[in-house]
């Protein structure tokens, strides 16, 4: 089936996730915006709803083997994006893990992420999934992580409760921010990189880490500032801050 006959949403694994012709184009700019924002193959990433893998497909072969986990309700798009463009040398070598949840179930990895990412995730989700997964993403994120994540900004809430699409649904900018504040104590900072879609990046954070989030909705890669680059050392699993100092003394 040519890709430009199908429409975003149907079920061909490169149409389901979005309009088929910007397939590579999401997962590039994804991959970017990751290194960007410091992403570098060392680091754990969890792509939340991944899909047919658009930026999973970069990131595998990218990141050192067992640092790239997914999750994703329907497994039929994983199954096709490691048969049609991953390769199932590269799941060998690579080690991603994959888990089949539509509860955002970031903690059953038991890791601390270096990143997070929804892409084109909160724009079909209810406020009540939203928070589902942020909390989720709280108990997960390393205190110097960083979550990047694509809203469709509107003038009022999607009251709904069920996951919308192909469609897609809106949020007030305000209502996240402070929903991520009041019960997460995550900080939202919201980006101007582009999307092709009209969708808006932000990141979520904890404290601390403003001066750094700030730099990096501002990116520009010809003022590239290394402050950008690593994290802090330190990490927090299910609220327990636990310091890589005292690893790095026993070395
Ligand atoms: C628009 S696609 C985006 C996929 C991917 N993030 C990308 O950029 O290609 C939305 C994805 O969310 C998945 N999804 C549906 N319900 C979900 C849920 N409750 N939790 C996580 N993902 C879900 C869909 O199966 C689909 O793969």
């Amino acid at each position: 089936m040519e890709l430009a006959k199908l429409a975003a949403g149907d079920e061909h694994y490169k149409a389901y996730v979005g309009p088929p012709l910007k397939y590579d184009l999401l997962g590039a700019l994804q991959f970017t915006l990751l290194c960007a924002a410091g992403l570098r193959s060392t680091h754990k990433i969890c792509d939340i709803g991944c899909g047919s893998l658009r930026v999973g497909k970069m990131l595998i072969p990218y990141l050192n083997p067992g640092n790239y986990y997914g999750i994703e309700p329907n497994q039929w798009l994983i199954d096709e994006a490691i048969k049609e463009e991953v390769g199932a040398d590269l799941v060998r070598i690579k080690k991603p893990q994959f888990i089949n949840d539509s509860d955002f179930k970031v903690g059953a990895f038991n890791q601390a992420f270096d990143f997070c990412i929804a892409q084109s995730i909160f724009s079909h989700s209810s406020m009540a999934q939203i928070e589902q997964c942020l909390s989720e993403v709280a108990q997960s994120l390393a205190t110097d992580g960083l979550f990047l994540a694509t809203f469709i900004w509107g003038k009022s809430d999607y009251e709904g409760e069920k996951w919308v699409y192909p469609g897609c649904v809106e949020f007030k900018a305000n209502s996240i921010k402070e929903l991520a504040w009041s019960k997460f104590g995550l900080k939202m900072q919201r980006t101007n990189w582009p999307h092709p879609n009209g969708q808006n990046w932000v990141l979520f954070h904890f404290p601390g880490n403003e001066t750094k989030a700030e730099k990096i909705a501002h990116f520009n890669l010809g003022q590239y500032d290394s402050d950008i680059e690593k994290p802090k050392a330190s990490y927090s699993i299910k609220g327990k801050v636990i310091s890589k100092l005292s690893r790095a003394l026993k070395k």
